[in-house]
């Protein structure tokens, strides 16, 4: 295993470029065996769930050819109806959009349940509830969650709660479904319109993505196209308050501004300076920072996958701060490790205080889950000791190269391998 080193207290300036949304990769990769012909993805990240994604469409027969870096070829004509393998779909929450994806290939799905981020209570009722209303019999038997269906048919389906993952299931699923489908209470995040224009540029006919009410008619062959994915922008916030927790100056590059606007607003409110340009943000860092209130909501409010990222800036701020989590009910396994650092944080609930204290210390500290990694990096590198953060794993699923990317802007971060008797011991 491995582990970061941060020697913080280094101002973040000059450039970095954001890679591909991963959110809208997981999503994009297992729709391309929906058709009949070779696809090619651009600005694809370069990240562990990605990688788990194309593993995952080998297993089921499909070519996969790396072209570089963020271009990926996939030929899906041979792909067979076989089942994931366990272990490829227990290690992230993406590997439940091959149930859609293969149900509407084959009428069939074998998908173990997905693993993912721990954060409390992640069940699968609406993606269960929107393939049984369009015709799918389901059942969930060690660990596998099997679907099979005779016919796919168009449907009218109002989400009880608002749920990236069962949106974007149920698009798929109802994509070469006969007729109509009309989803409500729908997801409204960036990954899920550039999910419906990939498939539109594949022959779907999809309408409303990005709004409460997705129409799709279903469509008898979808064909292969090449697609470039959105950036992420949670990726992009994610170095935008790096950048503001070391009072830094700097040029966040390959960005689209409207995709980031939740967080804009937020940080503008703190007092961080940020300037729009056509794809790029300059952050301007300050001494100070004034506290906020805000709630996590589903897009186009304050994102989740943000939370706590800013609660590590928050933890400079003058005065309290209040972050209500909205999404998710255990968000904030973090809070104990920033606690290690000097933070002032008290949680009840989904409520988490933070009142603002003057720096934060270097400590050794462990990430709990992708984001969580995250806000300790952003905490080692506003402080001005040294930061040992350990389970990087968690965040190289979701950030390509970080560190990399932080070092060419002035961070002094590097990777330590744990020897093997250390790690037993730990
Ligand atoms: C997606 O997770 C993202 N993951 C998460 O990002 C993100 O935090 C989340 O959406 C919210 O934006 C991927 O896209 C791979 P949800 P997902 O279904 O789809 C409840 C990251 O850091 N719910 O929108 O699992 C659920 O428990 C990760 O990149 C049900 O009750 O999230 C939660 O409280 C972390 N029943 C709320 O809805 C269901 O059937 C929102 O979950 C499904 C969800």
């Amino acid at each position: 295993m491995e582990k970061f080193i941060i020697n913080g207290g280094n101002r973040l300036t000059g450039e970095v470029e954001i890679s591909g949304a991963k959110n809208a990769a997981v999503a994009i990769i297992p729709a391309t065996l929906l058709a009949d012909s070779p696809c090619i993805l651009e600005n694809v990240p370069n990240i562990n769930d990605v990688s788990i994604d194309l593993r995952i469409l080998r297993e089921l027969g499909a070519e996969v050819t790396v072209i570089n870096n963020s271009t990926i070829r996939i030929d899906p004509r041979n792909i067979r109806d076989v089942a994931v393998p366990y272990e490829l779909a227990r290690s992230m929450r993406a590997s439940y959009y091959f149930l859609g994806t293969l149900l509407s290939k084959f009428r069939h799905a074998s998908v173990p349940m997905p693993g993912g981020c721990d954060l409390g209570d992640r069940p699968m009722d609406q993606h269960l509830k929107c393939f049984r209303a369009l015709g799918s019999n389901y059942t969930i038997e060690h660990g596998i969650v099997e679907l099979d269906a005779d016919f796919l048919f168009g449907t009218q389906i109002y989400f009880d709660k608002v749920s990236v993952g069962a949106t974007i299931n149920a698009m798929l699923a109802a994509v070469k479904a006969e007729g109509l489908t009309i989803l409500e209470n729908s997801a409204k995040e960036p990954h899920i319109v550039d999910l419906a224009n990939f498939l539109n540029s594949m022959g779907a006919d999809i309408m409303g993505a990005g709004t409460d009410v997705i129409k799709i008619r279903g469509v008898s062959e979808l064909h292969g196209a090449t697609y470039s994915i959105i950036p992420d922008q949670i990726e992009a916030g994610t170095f935008m308050i790096a950048v503001a927790a070391t009072k830094g100056d700097a040029l966040i590059k390959n960005v689209i501004p409207k995709h980031l606007e939740p967080i804009t607003s937020k940080l503008r409110k703190i007092g961080v300076v940020v300037m729009e340009y056509d794809d790029s943000v300059r952050v301007i860092g300050q001494d100070s920072y004034e506290r906020i209130t805000v709630k996590t909501m589903p897009h186009p409010g304050f994102p989740t996958d943000m939370q706590p990222q800013l609660a590590a800036l928050l933890t400079l701020a003058k005065g309290t701060s209040i972050i209500n989590e909205g999404i998710f009910d255990n968000r904030f396994r973090y809070v104990d490790e920033l606690r290690r650092m000097g933070a002032d944080i008290s949680v009840d609930g989904n409520v988490a205080m933070i009142e603002g204290v003057s720096h934060l210390t270097g400590a050794p500290v462990k990430a709990s889950d992708l984001r969580a990694g995250a806000a300790l990096i952003i905490a080692g590198l506003s402080t001005n000791g040294t930061t040992e953060i350990e389970d990087i794993y968690h965040v190289e699923r979701g950030y390509e190269n970080m560190d990399e990317k932080l070092r060419k802007m002035g961070a002094d971060i590097y990777k330590r391998e744990i020897p093997a008797n250390i790690r037993k011991a730990l």
